[in-house]
């Protein structure tokens, strides 16, 4: 088909609609764009048919919708529509959509248009929580995601057939600003918070990258059912595993706490206990990563000789020697491959930042955030935090009080400014 007078310039959208109960949403995704001068080619799986009417969309869309690789005359239409277009965007994403894309399929209209085009591709994703937190399903978006593809991730609601949970289409409202802003079309973008999602070329602004977090206070064993801890609750190191996956990083989270992720959180978790667990955990996943974030408390002092019986009373009081733990973070930036990012915390009670400058120094760290554990409403058990992030090179950021998600979000917006700037000043060990 002709583009029917599309004006020169006219963005170009393969609007792609997979077969789910949110499929109807995708009619007001059209609406958006088109009121915002898109040129917008439904293209519709078999399966949406059976969700939302044809005539619906070839009403209100710049052409009818396309559904076949079988019923158009014009040669080759499967990679005419992918070649032609500026954006695809498939909302609702189902799994079986984003699983053949994956695997590299073109059975349909839909997934030959996705193999054919080298426009940016945005998924948004919709289905059920278990579905949505299927390991098969969570792999496939990361292979999409490191081969650049964007998603608009699902929020938490209500679902077909009264079920309730992670995996809701997002809002049509933002999937249809993102669109926007990836084409560089303002209007309806304006007004939508796109702030953690997007960077300025309207990419997930960690898609791509391997991240691993360390998190939680670790636990020295003293005998079989006692250790020393620390009160450190993981509430920060989980955060930031969460912003980094939010922001399309692929996310191994090292963590000694027993915290739990939220419901759809695509995080790799790996459960460790002590210092030298953590320690070798953190051996197997940080040379592969872009990013390390230190934020776990791990003990500095532990027990020379743990018993491996029970201590009891009838034994009198044991006599504990303590020695000192590897210092993980040190060795991790000794051993460091080039252009890795990494991130050290830093819990200090006085003299806060000429202590944060000598220990970003000795750490041989890139960031060092810092945080006065004393400060009300920071530190330990909180939901907020205050922090300096403090930068090779001398850059200070200083973050008031605020959630724990919020000041992750601003430890990546420093992270991702490192990163493009390939470790130019940075100071190889
Ligand atoms: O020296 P300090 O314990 O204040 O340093 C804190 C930073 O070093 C944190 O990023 C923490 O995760 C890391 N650390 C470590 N191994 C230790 C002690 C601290 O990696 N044994």
């Amino acid at each position: 088909m002709a583009d029917g007078g599309r004006p020169p310039g006219q963005p170009r959208v393969v609007l792609g609609v997979s077969g789910g109960i949110a499929a109807y949403k995708a009619v007001e995704v059209c609406r958006r764009l088109v009121d915002a001068g898109v040129h917008v080619v439904p293209v519709l799986t078999r399966a949406a048919t059976r969700f939302v009417g044809e005539a619906t969309f070839s009403a209100l869309a710049s052409e009818p919708v396309q559904r076949s690789l079988w019923d158009e005359a014009s040669p080759i239409p499967h990679t005419r529509l992918g070649q032609q277009a500026d954006l695809v965007l498939v909302a609702p994403a189902t799994a079986d959509l984003i699983g053949r894309y994956a695997a590299g399929l073109a059975s349909d209209l839909l997934t030959a248009t996705l193999l054919a085009t080298r426009a940016p591709v945005v998924l948004c994703p919709a289905m059920h929580t278990e579905m949505w937190e299927h390991p098969a399903v969570q792999e496939n978006l990361r292979t999409l995601g490191r081969r650049g593809v964007r998603v608009v991730p699902p929020g938490e609601g209500r679902l077909a057939g009264g079920d309730s949970g992670a995996g809701r289409l997002a809002d049509p409202a933002t999937i249809a600003a993102v669109a926007l802003e990836i084409l560089g079309v303002r209007g309806e973008a304006a007004g939508v918070d796109l702030a953690g999602h997007l960077d300025l070329a309207g990419h997930l602004d960690l898609a791509g990258r391997r991240v691993v977090v360390s998190a939680g206070g670790t636990r020295e064993p003293l005998d079989p059912v006692r250790y020393l801890g620390n009160r450190s609750s993981g509430k920060q190191g989980h955060a930031l595993a969460e912003a980094a996956a939010r922001r399309g990083a692929d996310v191994t989270l090292v963590t000694a706490s027993s915290l739990p992720l939220s419901t759809a959180s695509p995080v790799r978790r790996v459960a460790v206990g002590s210092a030298a667990e953590m320690e070798e955990a953190l051996a197997a996943v940080a040379p592969q990563a872009d990013v390390v974030v230190m934020a776990a408390a791990v003990a500095d002092f532990r027990p020379k000789a743990p018993s491996d019986r029970k201590l009891v009373k009838e034994d009198g009081v044991p006599e504990v020697v303590l020695e000192p733990t590897p210092d993980i973070l040190a060795g991790l930036a000794t051993r460091r491959p080039a252009g890795q990012v990494l991130v050290g915390f830093a819990a200090e009670t006085h003299d806060v930042l000429a202590r944060g400058w000598a220990k970003l120094e000795r750490k041989g760290v890139d960031l060092l955030v810092v945080n006065d554990v004393t400060a009300p409403g920071a530190g330990f058990e909180h939901d907020t935090n205050q922090v300096v992030i403090l930068e090779r090179g001398g850059r200070v950021t200083e973050v008031p009080l605020r959630s724990k998600d919020a000041v992750a979000d601003v430890v990546f917006d420093r992270v991702i400014a490192r990163l493009s700037e390939g470790g130019e000043e940075r100071k190889r060990p």
